[in-house]
Protein backbone atom coordinates (compact mmCIF):
# COMPACT_ATOMS: atom_id res chain seq x y z
CA UNK A 1 0.00 0.00 0.00
CA UNK A 2 1.35 3.48 -1.25
CA UNK A 3 0.75 6.24 1.17
CA UNK A 4 1.54 9.83 1.96
CA UNK A 5 -0.36 12.49 4.34
CA UNK A 6 -2.94 14.87 2.77
CA UNK A 7 -2.10 18.09 4.68
CA UNK A 8 -0.65 18.91 8.17
CA UNK A 9 -4.24 21.00 8.42
CA UNK A 10 -5.23 17.37 9.93
CA UNK A 11 -4.01 15.94 13.24
CA UNK A 12 -2.71 12.97 11.92
CA UNK A 13 -2.49 14.34 8.60
CA UNK A 14 -5.30 12.15 6.30
CA UNK A 15 -3.42 9.36 4.23
CA UNK A 16 -3.35 9.67 0.47
CA UNK A 17 -3.18 5.75 -0.96
CA UNK A 18 -2.45 5.41 -3.92
CA UNK A 19 -2.36 2.17 -6.85
CA UNK A 20 1.04 0.04 -7.07
CA UNK A 21 1.58 -1.46 -10.13
CA UNK A 22 -1.62 -3.47 -11.53
CA UNK A 23 -2.76 -3.21 -8.61
CA UNK A 24 -6.74 -3.19 -7.53
CA UNK A 25 -8.51 -1.33 -4.74
CA UNK A 26 -10.45 -4.50 -3.95
CA UNK A 27 -6.58 -6.37 -3.27
CA UNK A 28 -5.86 -3.68 -0.24
CA UNK A 29 -5.47 -5.49 2.86
CA UNK A 30 -8.53 -4.78 4.40
CA UNK A 31 -6.90 -4.83 8.36
CA UNK A 32 -4.72 -2.03 6.73
CA UNK A 33 -7.45 -0.07 5.77
CA UNK A 34 -9.08 -0.39 8.46
CA UNK A 35 -6.39 0.74 11.28
CA UNK A 36 -5.13 3.18 8.32
CA UNK A 37 -8.72 4.74 8.57
CA UNK A 38 -9.09 4.87 12.64
CA UNK A 39 -5.90 6.47 12.78
CA UNK A 40 -6.25 9.23 10.05
CA UNK A 41 -10.23 9.45 9.67
CA UNK A 42 -9.43 10.67 6.38
CA UNK A 43 -8.42 8.24 3.13
CA UNK A 44 -8.38 9.54 -0.20
CA UNK A 45 -8.02 6.26 -2.59
CA UNK A 46 -6.46 7.91 -5.75
CA UNK A 47 -5.63 6.29 -9.62
CA UNK A 48 -7.44 2.77 -8.83
CA UNK A 49 -9.50 3.37 -12.14
CA UNK A 50 -12.02 2.73 -9.89
CA UNK A 51 -15.78 2.24 -12.10
CA UNK A 52 -18.49 4.11 -10.33
CA UNK A 53 -20.47 1.16 -10.94
CA UNK A 54 -18.64 -0.76 -9.08
CA UNK A 55 -18.26 1.11 -6.09
CA UNK A 56 -20.17 -0.51 -3.86
CA UNK A 57 -18.09 -3.89 -4.11
CA UNK A 58 -15.35 -2.11 -2.99
CA UNK A 59 -17.76 0.10 0.26
CA UNK A 60 -19.73 -2.98 1.20
CA UNK A 61 -16.15 -4.60 2.69
CA UNK A 62 -16.65 -1.88 5.73
CA UNK A 63 -19.90 -1.68 5.81
CA UNK A 64 -22.46 -3.70 7.92
CA UNK A 65 -25.21 -1.32 6.89
CA UNK A 66 -26.05 1.87 4.74
CA UNK A 67 -27.98 4.72 6.07
CA UNK A 68 -31.28 5.16 4.41
CA UNK A 69 -30.26 8.49 2.56
CA UNK A 70 -33.05 11.49 1.93
CA UNK A 71 -35.68 10.39 -0.14
CA UNK A 72 -35.09 13.74 -2.11
CA UNK A 73 -31.73 12.56 -3.37
CA UNK A 74 -31.53 10.70 -6.88
CA UNK A 75 -30.61 6.94 -7.11
CA UNK A 76 -27.37 6.37 -8.79
CA UNK A 77 -25.78 3.82 -11.30
CA UNK A 78 -29.07 1.68 -10.47
CA UNK A 79 -27.37 0.90 -6.66
CA UNK A 80 -29.46 2.22 -3.66
CA UNK A 81 -26.82 3.10 -1.68
CA UNK A 82 -25.09 5.40 -4.17
CA UNK A 83 -26.39 9.04 -4.34
CA UNK A 84 -26.28 12.08 -5.99
CA UNK A 85 -25.44 14.96 -3.43
CA UNK A 86 -27.27 17.42 -2.96
CA UNK A 87 -27.99 20.07 -5.71
CA UNK A 88 -27.81 23.68 -6.34
CA UNK A 89 -24.53 25.50 -6.97
CA UNK A 90 -23.76 27.93 -3.92
CA UNK A 91 -21.35 27.12 -1.00
CA UNK A 92 -22.30 24.84 1.75
CA UNK A 93 -20.65 25.37 5.03
CA UNK A 94 -18.76 22.61 7.17
CA UNK A 95 -20.94 19.74 9.07
CA UNK A 96 -20.95 16.15 10.19
CA UNK A 97 -23.13 14.40 7.68
CA UNK A 98 -26.62 14.04 9.38
CA UNK A 99 -25.39 14.54 12.43
CA UNK A 100 -28.69 15.91 13.80
CA UNK A 101 -30.42 12.99 12.51
CA UNK A 102 -31.01 9.40 14.59
CA UNK A 103 -29.23 7.84 11.59
CA UNK A 104 -26.17 9.05 11.86
CA UNK A 105 -23.69 7.60 9.62
CA UNK A 106 -20.17 6.49 10.83
CA UNK A 107 -18.52 7.03 7.47
CA UNK A 108 -19.61 9.18 4.03
CA UNK A 109 -17.87 8.19 0.78
CA UNK A 110 -17.69 11.02 -1.96
CA UNK A 111 -16.65 9.44 -5.18
CA UNK A 112 -15.47 11.78 -8.44
CA UNK A 113 -17.43 10.80 -11.64
CA UNK A 114 -16.58 14.34 -13.06
CA UNK A 115 -14.47 17.34 -11.72
CA UNK A 116 -15.61 20.32 -11.44
CA UNK A 117 -13.96 22.89 -13.89
CA UNK A 118 -13.91 25.67 -11.74
CA UNK A 119 -14.51 25.83 -8.07
CA UNK A 120 -16.55 23.35 -6.89
CA UNK A 121 -13.87 21.69 -4.17
CA UNK A 122 -15.04 19.63 -1.13
CA UNK A 123 -13.64 21.55 1.67
CA UNK A 124 -12.97 18.90 5.08
CA UNK A 125 -11.74 20.04 8.96
CA UNK A 126 -10.43 17.58 11.47
CA UNK A 127 -13.20 18.01 14.64
CA UNK A 128 -10.30 16.62 16.71
CA UNK A 129 -7.77 19.17 15.89
CA UNK A 130 -11.12 21.55 15.90
CA UNK A 131 -11.73 21.16 19.23
CA UNK A 132 -8.18 20.99 20.71
CA UNK A 133 -7.96 24.75 19.39
CA UNK A 134 -11.07 25.90 21.07
CA UNK A 135 -11.02 28.00 24.49
CA UNK A 136 -11.56 26.48 27.72
CA UNK A 137 -14.85 28.50 27.95
CA UNK A 138 -16.67 27.10 24.62
CA UNK A 139 -15.10 23.53 25.93
CA UNK A 140 -17.08 23.83 28.76
CA UNK A 141 -20.36 24.86 26.85
CA UNK A 142 -20.53 22.26 24.89
CA UNK A 143 -18.87 19.30 27.03
CA UNK A 144 -22.05 20.28 29.61
CA UNK A 145 -24.93 21.62 27.18
CA UNK A 146 -26.38 19.25 24.72
CA UNK A 147 -28.53 20.35 21.48
CA UNK A 148 -31.83 20.71 20.87
CA UNK A 149 -33.23 19.41 16.99
CA UNK A 150 -36.26 19.51 15.41
CA UNK A 151 -36.73 17.55 12.58
CA UNK A 152 -39.29 16.70 10.22
CA UNK A 153 -38.32 13.53 7.96
CA UNK A 154 -40.90 12.63 4.80
CA UNK A 155 -41.26 8.83 4.90
CA UNK A 156 -42.26 8.47 1.60
CA UNK A 157 -46.03 7.32 2.54
CA UNK A 158 -49.37 9.08 3.29
CA UNK A 159 -52.34 7.59 4.50
CA UNK A 160 -55.42 10.03 4.28
CA UNK A 161 -57.62 10.95 7.15
CA UNK A 162 -55.33 8.53 9.43
CA UNK A 163 -53.97 11.85 10.97
CA UNK A 164 -51.23 11.87 13.69
CA UNK A 165 -50.17 8.90 15.53
CA UNK A 166 -47.72 8.70 18.14
CA UNK A 167 -44.22 7.14 17.14
CA UNK A 168 -41.67 6.05 19.19
CA UNK A 169 -38.06 6.23 17.81
CA UNK A 170 -36.05 3.75 20.06
CA UNK A 171 -32.61 6.04 19.73
CA UNK A 172 -31.07 7.67 22.57
CA UNK A 173 -32.06 11.67 22.88
CA UNK A 174 -35.06 11.19 20.81
CA UNK A 175 -38.65 11.74 22.28
CA UNK A 176 -42.32 13.53 21.40
CA UNK A 177 -42.49 11.46 17.80
CA UNK A 178 -45.05 11.38 15.57
CA UNK A 179 -46.34 10.85 12.24
CA UNK A 180 -48.29 12.59 10.49
CA UNK A 181 -50.29 10.31 7.73
CA UNK A 182 -52.04 13.02 5.92
CA UNK A 183 -48.33 14.60 5.09
CA UNK A 184 -46.74 11.50 5.26
CA UNK A 185 -44.09 13.86 7.31
CA UNK A 186 -42.55 11.96 10.60
CA UNK A 187 -41.74 15.20 13.30
CA UNK A 188 -39.18 14.10 16.50
CA UNK A 189 -37.24 16.37 18.78
CA UNK A 190 -33.38 14.97 18.94
CA UNK A 191 -31.21 15.96 21.95
CA UNK A 192 -27.52 15.49 21.05
CA UNK A 193 -23.97 16.91 22.04
CA UNK A 194 -21.91 18.83 19.41
CA UNK A 195 -18.82 17.04 20.42
CA UNK A 196 -18.19 13.34 21.05
CA UNK A 197 -15.32 10.21 21.61
CA UNK A 198 -13.26 9.63 18.85
CA UNK A 199 -11.89 6.41 17.47
CA UNK A 200 -8.80 6.79 19.66
CA UNK A 201 -8.86 6.96 23.05
CA UNK A 202 -8.43 10.49 24.14
CA UNK A 203 -9.73 12.57 21.72
CA UNK A 204 -12.86 13.93 21.16
CA UNK A 205 -14.19 15.35 17.83
CA UNK A 206 -15.86 18.35 17.47
CA UNK A 207 -18.64 17.15 14.21
CA UNK A 208 -21.91 19.11 14.17
CA UNK A 209 -24.46 20.50 12.06
CA UNK A 210 -23.94 23.90 13.80
CA UNK A 211 -22.66 26.28 10.48
CA UNK A 212 -24.54 25.57 7.58
CA UNK A 213 -27.87 27.96 7.56
CA UNK A 214 -31.12 25.78 8.10
CA UNK A 215 -32.19 26.41 4.45
CA UNK A 216 -29.08 24.04 3.42
CA UNK A 217 -31.16 21.15 5.00
CA UNK A 218 -34.79 20.63 4.38
CA UNK A 219 -35.33 17.92 7.15
CA UNK A 220 -33.54 20.93 9.92
CA UNK A 221 -36.38 22.61 11.44
CA UNK A 222 -35.02 23.93 14.61
CA UNK A 223 -31.72 24.27 15.76
CA UNK A 224 -30.85 25.29 19.42
CA UNK A 225 -29.13 24.50 22.75
CA UNK A 226 -31.62 21.91 24.90
CA UNK A 227 -32.74 24.71 27.30
CA UNK A 228 -34.54 26.12 24.16
CA UNK A 229 -31.25 29.30 23.71
CA UNK A 230 -29.29 29.95 20.56
CA UNK A 231 -25.62 29.22 20.73
CA UNK A 232 -24.00 32.36 22.02
CA UNK A 233 -22.78 34.60 19.23
CA UNK A 234 -19.07 35.13 20.38
CA UNK A 235 -18.90 31.41 20.65
CA UNK A 236 -20.36 30.64 17.26
CA UNK A 237 -17.41 33.26 15.87
CA UNK A 238 -14.98 31.42 17.69
CA UNK A 239 -15.57 28.31 16.03
CA UNK A 240 -16.21 29.71 12.52
CA UNK A 241 -12.61 31.72 12.77
CA UNK A 242 -10.43 28.50 14.11
CA UNK A 243 -12.47 26.18 11.63
CA UNK A 244 -11.69 28.33 8.57
CA UNK A 245 -8.12 28.26 9.50
CA UNK A 246 -7.93 24.51 9.67
CA UNK A 247 -10.18 24.02 6.59
CA UNK A 248 -8.73 22.10 3.69
CA UNK A 249 -9.74 22.47 0.30
CA UNK A 250 -9.73 19.49 -1.75
CA UNK A 251 -9.88 19.52 -5.76
CA UNK A 252 -10.79 16.42 -7.49
CA UNK A 253 -9.67 14.12 -9.99
CA UNK A 254 -12.02 12.17 -12.25
CA UNK A 255 -12.29 8.55 -9.96
CA UNK A 256 -10.67 9.88 -6.21
CA UNK A 257 -12.72 8.46 -3.48
CA UNK A 258 -12.90 9.31 -0.41
CA UNK A 259 -13.60 7.55 3.22
CA UNK A 260 -14.72 9.97 5.34
CA UNK A 261 -14.99 9.32 9.37
CA UNK A 262 -18.14 11.11 9.79
CA UNK A 263 -18.05 11.32 13.18
CA UNK A 264 -14.56 13.35 13.22
CA UNK A 265 -14.11 14.94 10.04
CA UNK A 266 -16.69 17.87 8.76
CA UNK A 267 -17.24 18.08 5.28
CA UNK A 268 -18.93 21.01 2.93
CA UNK A 269 -18.19 22.56 -0.15
CA UNK A 270 -17.03 25.80 -2.26
CA UNK A 271 -19.75 27.22 -5.12
CA UNK A 272 -19.16 26.44 -8.18
CA UNK A 273 -20.79 27.96 -11.51
CA UNK A 274 -24.57 26.78 -12.72
CA UNK A 275 -24.12 24.17 -16.04
CA UNK A 276 -20.19 23.36 -14.41
CA UNK A 277 -20.40 19.48 -15.16
CA UNK A 278 -18.93 18.60 -11.61
CA UNK A 279 -20.53 15.14 -10.78
CA UNK A 280 -20.02 13.36 -7.18
CA UNK A 281 -22.09 11.04 -5.68
CA UNK A 282 -22.05 9.54 -1.71
CA UNK A 283 -22.62 6.38 -0.26
CA UNK A 284 -23.32 6.61 3.56
CA UNK A 285 -22.44 3.79 5.79
CA UNK A 286 -24.72 3.98 8.89
CA UNK A 287 -22.71 0.70 10.57
CA UNK A 288 -19.10 0.39 10.11
CA UNK A 289 -17.97 -3.46 9.36
CA UNK A 290 -15.54 -2.66 11.95
CA UNK A 291 -15.72 -1.47 15.84
CA UNK A 292 -15.55 2.13 16.77
CA UNK A 293 -11.80 1.98 18.23
CA UNK A 294 -11.33 -1.68 17.04
CA UNK A 295 -7.84 -1.23 16.07
CA UNK A 296 -6.35 1.81 18.13
CA UNK A 297 -6.70 0.36 21.83
CA UNK A 298 -3.58 -1.25 23.28
CA UNK A 299 -4.12 -3.59 26.38
CA UNK A 300 -1.90 -3.09 29.80
CA UNK A 301 1.64 -3.82 29.25
FE1 LIG B 1 -22.99 16.87 3.43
Amino acid sequence: MEKKIISNLFQDGGAIVTQKINSKIQDLSYSKVVSLFEKTGLILFKKFNIKPEKLTDITDRFTETYAVDAIRRKVRFNKKPIRNVDEGVKEVLLHSEASFAPAWPELIWFYCNVPPQNGGATILCDGVKLWNVLSVETKNFFLQNPMRFELEIPIGEKKKNKGKRPWLLNSVGAGNGYIDWDTGIFHVVLLKFAVHEGRISGNLCFANDILPGLDTEPQLIKRSMADGKEIPKNILSEIETKANKLTYEHKWEKGDLLMIDNKRFMHGRRAFKKGDPRDIVILQTAKASFGYGSTTRSKIN
